[in-house]
């Protein structure tokens, strides 16, 4: 196998007393689509915070392209959760996706570089058009657009978004899986969902947390799975065939 891309071993993280991650080891490669699903409160965002150096873990090791997560996260974009929650919030698209750039220079010093960069990224995502609208004045798919745009204006190798789809309707949904597949050309890319349904024709993998994690690479339709209630994969088989059904878990699955 190549080298992977991100490789967690036995990764534990509890907030206080808390533990929301246990044992968890993880082997992502290079230009990987992958899903993470599972239940509320499971941990995604945590696992996320912990790749990107955001939260440190109490015990385990990461390693993103060999090296600790603080020394890449230039090379990484992130698309955070719940931004749609503050909608009064009177700024202009092209400064949102110039936030992109902030971390090249300090604020205040936006060149004509950073303006192409940003102009290339919402033309990308089809978003150039509205480059001059209020943030708040435009749809919650066209939002998650110019997000990604900001997180696409670091160039960066990994893409990592936080249920980018969860203020989207099911065409939004599917059009926004559609880029995402496009822009996994070069990118290797997380999505947290509960989109299992759509999910599974768009991703390469899926990984189910809840607390442990559970990493399915070449997930395979079994038909005698379609008689159970998997913790993970529930939407993908209520919601009838076509569809991928993942394997069991095993004991705790
Ligand atoms: N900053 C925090 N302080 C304390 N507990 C937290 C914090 N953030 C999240 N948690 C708790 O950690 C658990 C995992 O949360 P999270 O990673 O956000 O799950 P998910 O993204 O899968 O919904 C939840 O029980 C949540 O309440
Ligand atoms: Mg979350």
């Amino acid at each position: 196998m190549k080298n992977p891309i991100i490789e967690v071993s036995n990764l534990y993280f509890s907030y206080n007393d808390t533990q929301v991650l246990r044992d968890v080891s993880l082997s992502i490669r290079e230009k990987e689509f992958i899903a993470f699903i599972g239940p509320n409160g499971g941990g995604k965002t945590t696992l996320i915070k912990l790749l990107l150096g955001i939260l440190k873990p109490d015990r385990g090791t990461i390693k993103i392209m060999g090296q600790p997560p603080a020394k890449t996260a230039h090379r990484i974009g992130y698309v955070p959760q719940d931004l749609n929650i503050n909608k009064s919030f009177p700024i202009s698209v092209m400064d949102v996706v110039l936030m992109g750039r902030l971390q090249f220079h300090r604020w205040g010093h936006i060149s004509k570089e950073d303006r192409i960069a940003a102009e290339n990224a919402l033309e990308s995502l089809e978003m150039l058009e509205f480059k001059n609208r209020k943030i708040d004045d435009l749809s919650g798919g066209q939002r998650e657009r110019v997000f990604i745009a900001r997180a696409l204006t670091a160039d960066p190798d990994i893409l990592f978004l936080d249920e980018p789809t969860a203020n989207i309707d099911s065409q939004g949904k599917t059009d926004l899986y559609t880029l995402l597949k496009e822009l996994n050309k070069t990118k290797t890319i997380f999505v947290v969902s509960h989109d299992t349904m759509v999910l599974s024709s768009y991703v390469t993998s899926i990984a189910c947390v809840n607390k442990d994690v559970h990493y399915h690479d070449d997930a395979e339709i079994t038909e005698e799975m379609l008689e159970v209630g998997y913790h993970c994969p529930v939407e993908l088989i209520a919601h009838g065939i076509p569809h991928r059904i993942l394997k069991t878990h095993g004991d705790n699955g």
